[in-house]
């Protein structure tokens, strides 16, 4: 089947910040054991300011850095036309009257302040995939609610290690089903759906109501018949859509996340899947086919890949963001119609993803189409 809509969705979207904390004689000094996870902070002159040096502005979220991968590694010529949808609050007060004009085609929509701010960064950061902006008035902030944030990372002079803020997401009931009767609308006639990371959270209401843990069966079950679905998440968040009729077609996790969910495998383990399943670490992956794992054994019956090996590892955050995004590229690009080499590729083309984004300083930022794709060719004139 030929796939020439693709529509990831940003539920968590963030404007990330990378900080990077100076030793100073009279602002201060720092330092982060790692070992003990302890950071101290050394106020000498007891009234100093930390001044931070921001290194690094750009849109966050899973989704976005699924699409920011894709939008490095697809070429104009590469055929579907992929769009990031991110889901944001409305505007209040005075910033109800702005009026924005098209940039470059693309509508940036009134939102509160940083609904804005998220917009500005992700417009900035894409070329190929277009991102679309929906606000919802239930996303409109009241109580405990939190509809887009600011993550930062905080790195410290001359110290190995980062700590990382990452305030979550906060939706209401009535949030959570207005989003899914909106994701219903943007994907029709898309033919793949993409999701990523774990869903916002709130209090679910009565047992009939979405939960965070039914939320991506919720999704799954909203879109067309026909439409596919690749999801990156905990196994918590999955275990509803596998349980369900209709199942996502992609699975990805990394270890940690597969083995604390082990009780899922057992009971799901087997179930009919018709999709691929792909577990990774730094050693390599696990890929199952048209099967679950189950709990007893599961990593004896996948097929196993190792990882490409990387002289120096500078960064891995969003490596696996990036393995995903590498996975559909070649997936959608491939241009065979052998199934199992068709699989072959879009795993080993994940892989050189991830091994180029650990082994620059920019991380997913460093990604470009070209190298990936030199030695992807390399890779397979070997094999
Ligand atoms: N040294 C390495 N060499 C090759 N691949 C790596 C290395 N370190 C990490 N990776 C890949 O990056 C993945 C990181 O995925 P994950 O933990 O999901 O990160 P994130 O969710 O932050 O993007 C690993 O599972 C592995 O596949
Ligand atoms: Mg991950």
């Amino acid at each position: 089947m030929t796939i020439r809509r693709v529509v990831i969705l940003e539920f968590a979207p963030t404007a990330d910040e990378i900080w990077l904390i100076p030793q100073h004689d009279r602002d201060g000094y720092s330092s982060y054991n790692m070992e003990d996870g302890l950071v101290s902070i050394l106020d000498t002159a007891h009234d100093a300011k930390q001044r931070p040096e921001i290194t690094t502005t750009y849109a966050g979220g899973k989704a976005t850095n699924v699409a920011r991968v894709l939008d490095r590694l697809l070429t104009g010529a590469d055929g579907p036309c992929v769009e990031l949808v991110t889901f944001l609050p409305p505007p209040e007060e005075t910033m109800r009257d702005l009026r924005f004009v098209m940039t470059q085609g693309i509508p940036l929509v009134p939102s509160t302040a940083a609904g804005i701010y998220v917009q500005c960064l992700q417009m900035e950061a894409l070329r190929i995939v277009k991102p679309r902006f929906e606000v919802l008035d239930e996303l409109k902030k009241r109580g405990r609610m939190q509809t887009t944030r600011r993550c930062i990372e905080m790195t410290f002079e001359g110290a190995g290690g980062s700590l990382n803020f990452s305030p979550r997401i906060v939706w209401s009931q009535e949030a959570a089903h207005a989003v899914r009767d909106r994701v219903a609308k943007v994907t029709r006639d898309a033919d793949l759906v993409v999701m990523a990371g774990s869903p916002p959270t709130w209090e679910a209401g009565t047992e009939a109501c979405i939960t965070p843990y039914s939320f991506y069966a919720e999704i799954v079950n909203a879109l067309e018949p026909g439409c596919r679905v690749s999801i990156d998440s905990r196994g918590r968040y999955l275990h509803k859509c596998l349980a369900a009729d209709r199942m996502p077609q992609f699975i990805f996790m990394n270890k940690e996340e597969f083995t604390e969910s082990a009780e899922s495998w057992e009971q799901l383990g087997r179930r009919a899947f018709p999709g691929i399943f792909m577990v990774h670490d730094e050693h390599g992956c696990w890929v199952w086919d048209s099967r679950l794992p189950d709990g007893t054994d599961p990593f004896s019956e996948a097929q196993y890949f190792p990882s490409v090996r990387v002289p120096r590892v500078y960064s891995t955050i969003g490596a696996g963001d990036a393995m995903h995004a590498g996975f559909l590229k070649e997936w959608i690009c491939s241009g065979t119609d052998n199934a199992t080499e068709r699989l072959h590729r879009s795993v080993i083309y994940s892989q050189i993803v991830a091994a180029v984004s650990v082994s620059n300083e920019k991380a997913t930022y460093g990604i470009h189409g070209d190298v990936v794709n030199d030695r992807f060719r390399s890779r397979i004139a070997r094999s």
